[in-house]
Parts: structure tokens; sequence; C-alpha cells
């Protein structure tokens, strides 16, 4: 069964400016990249409106975050819709700097997620286990976890990515090995098989995060079950360009 293109995303987290931010379109634009990979960049919210008008059309644009009400009374949220009324088509849900530092629970995340699909915006499902709960021998009760919350808020999955980002991978230079992301990756989609069905875990794209760079991307997109990378600081870099044509 097909499982779409490999996928290139990057999520710039709270960095950048409009004039970084141009520069870096304007890179992309001149690119020669790879038409087998789609690629998806994710500016902080302020900046999606205009990275959307000046970034080339083959690039999807991502949001961060969007909470899981359509409007209201909530100060200095977003909602999907907002989202897709600048034009975002993705957007990033249960990121660990969600979950820790601004307290989201799974039972959110799912809630998200359902919001964000009912929006008509592709997701970015993050899971992740800390170092502490890989070397406590729990990583797949933590990830199971966190993706059964998922699993009860999503009837179609035709929209939705699975990102697994170790905790202790992100923004720390300490990439999961091609095996360890493997491991991961191979037991999630057994773990949608069976909790969904056969056919959603096998056309599930799996994206791994956490310290990709220019050196490790292309052992990483190796592995089979390894559907995509998701770039953090190297996205703010110019190797970026050259991640996304890993494939090449
Ligand atoms: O969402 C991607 C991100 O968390 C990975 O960050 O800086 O380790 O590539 P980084």
């Amino acid at each position: 069964m097909a499982r779409g293109k490999f996928i290139v995303g990057t999520n710039f987290k709270m960095n950048g400016s409009k004039a970084f931010l141009g520069d870096l379109v304007e890179s992309l634009n001149r690119a020669d990249l790879d038409i087998n990979v789609e690629i998806f960049i994710s500016p902080p919210s302020v900046y999606i409106d205009h990275v959307r008008q000046i970034l080339r059309k083959d690039i999807a644009v991502g949001g961060q975050n969007c909470f899981y009400k359509s409007s209201g009374t909530y100060t200095g949220e977003m909602s999907a819709g907002m989202l897709k009324d600048v034009n975002a088509e993705y957007v990033i849900l249960g990121h660990t700097e969600r979950r820790t530092l601004f307290k989201e629970s799974d039972t959110e995340i799912g809630l998200k997620v359902e919001h964000a699909l009912a929006a008509g915006l592709k997701v970015i499902a993050c899971i992740g286990e800390t170092l502490s709960e890989r070397e406590s021998g729990t990583t797949f009760h933590v990830l199971f976890r966190q993706l059964q919350a998922i699993v009860e808020h999503v009837q179609d999955w035709t929209d939705v990515v699975i990102a697994y980002e170790p905790v202790w991978a992100i923004g720390t230079g300490r990439v999961a090995t091609p095996e360890q992301a493997q491991k991961v990756h191979a037991a999630i989609r057994r773990r949608l098989k069976e909790t969904v069905s056969e056919s959603v875990g096998e056309r599930m794209r799996i994206i791994y995060g956490g310290s990709v760079n220019l050196g490790n991307a292309r052992d990483l997109a190796k592995e089979k079950d390894v559907d995509g990378l998701f770039v953090g600081g190297a996205s703010l870099r110019p190797e970026f360009v050259e991640i996304c044509n890993v494939l090449r």
C-alpha cells in the first residue's frame, strides 16, 4: 500500500523575524528541490500569512499550534480555522514543548487534533519519550498512551502524520540512531494496525524529529519505516535545502 511522499518539515519554534524568514524563503524559492519530497515549513504564527504569500506554492506552510475551539473568549489563542484562513495547510500538535512548558495533556492534544482535522488542516501529531522514560524501559508505554489519546479523536486518518520525537534528542545534538528510530517507528505502525486498522497502520507516514541535520539525515531516511524528517535547529540553516533533497 502506498504511503504517500516522503516528508521533510520544519519547526522554526519561536525563532526568526520577518527579515530572516524572507531570506530563508528566498533561498527555498531559488532551490532545485526534489519533487518526490513533500515539504512544509512552520514559522511562528504571526509570520504565516506573510510567508505563505512570498513562498513558492509547492511548499506548504504550517502552524505550530492551535486551540480546540473555533472562536471566543480565549485570549492569546488561535483556531484551526484561522490558520486555514491564512492558507496554512498543516499544524503541529502535541510537540513536547507544548506538553511540558505549556502543560498540554494527552486529552487536550486529542481534542486539538480532532478540531484541526475538522477545520481541514493536515496534522503533524507528535509523540515522544523523555530520557528517564527510555532508561526506565517505559518508552513504548508512554508512546502508546500518547498515541491512544490521538486515536480516540480521529475517524479519518488521511490527513494525519505521526512525528516521533524522542525528547532526549530534541535540540540536544544527540540524534536517535537509525536503528533506534526504525524500531520505534515500526512499533508505532504495528500499534496503529492493532488499535485502528491494518490499512491505517500501513499507510501512516511516521516522521522522525530530534537533532536531524545534514550529517544524519540520509541514514535516517534509509530506514524502512522512517517516512520523513522533522527538522528544528537545522531548518534555520542553509543545510536545510540539502536535507530536503536527502533522497537524491
Ligand atoms: O519539531 C522538531 C524539533 O523538535 C526538533 O528540533 O532542533 O532537535 O531538530 P531539533
